[in-house]
């Protein structure tokens, strides 16, 4: 059966462009991203990983550790980074799974042989310290991911992990968030301190705490 949001994310071992790696122990106590690309040597993905790589320090910032996984094997990957650091200019430094068996691609259920029968399609997971999945995205093979929006849910996934708020449509770091339902007017404002506007009984923003 397929994963869902709030399951606990499969461990696995696998060979990956840094060595053997053991996703638990790689992940340790950070979030994590683990996304598939179709295969190697193709344009999109090189431009994903380029992208990817190229928002490390941001990944980072925000405590994320990120994986790449496709079918395809060790030493075809190795010959692409370079391909993706010449052509992206950039310094690939996460690892990449080399996922000949399928393993994870199956754990994940990253192969939609309605799809492509062989290849991975755009699988994304975004794994929280808990080791419980935080959001799937998938996309078809065509279209290329907009990374700086998996930041932003990022972004979204590690406030409302700490604070009793949401994010409205198209929140972007900084801006005034939404108190849950499950707080009472009257105790939002005796909680958020910065003020709570009320826009009707079940719509009430609040400055981002955290800012
Ligand atoms: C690409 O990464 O460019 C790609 C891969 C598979 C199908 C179509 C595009």
């Amino acid at each position: 059966m397929s994963l869902r949001l709030g399951d606990v994310a499969p461990n696995f071992q696998a060979n990956t462009t840094i060595g053997p790696i053991d996703f638990y122990e790689y992940l340790g106590d950070s979030w994590g991203v683990l996304f598939s690309h179709p295969a190697d040597y193709t344009p999109v993905c090189t431009t994903e990983l380029g992208r990817t790589a190229s928002l490390g320090a941001e990944f980072a910032r925000r405590n994320v550790k990120v994986l790449a996984v496709s079918v395809d094997d060790l030493e075809k990957h190795k010959g692409w980074i370079g391909d993706i650091n010449e052509t992206q200019q950039v310094d690939v430094q996460f690892p990449i799974i080399a996922d000949e068996s399928r393993q994870v691609a199956n754990l994940y259920d990253m192969i939609h042989p309605n799809a492509s029968e062989t290849f991975t399609v755009r699988s994304l997971f975004v794994i929280g310290p808990d080791k419980k999945v935080k959001l799937i995205i998938t996309y078809p093979a065509s279209t290329g991911r907009n990374f700086h929006e998996v930041l932003r849910v990022i972004d979204s996934l590690q406030l409302t992990a700490q604070y009793s708020v949401a994010t409205p449509a198209d929140w972007k770091d900084g801006e005034d968030v939404i108190v849950v339902p499950a707080i009472s007017t009257e105790d939002a404002i005796k909680k958020f301190e910065k003020g709570v506007k009320v826009v009707k009984p079940y719509l009430r923003y609040t400055p981002q705490p955290n800012k």
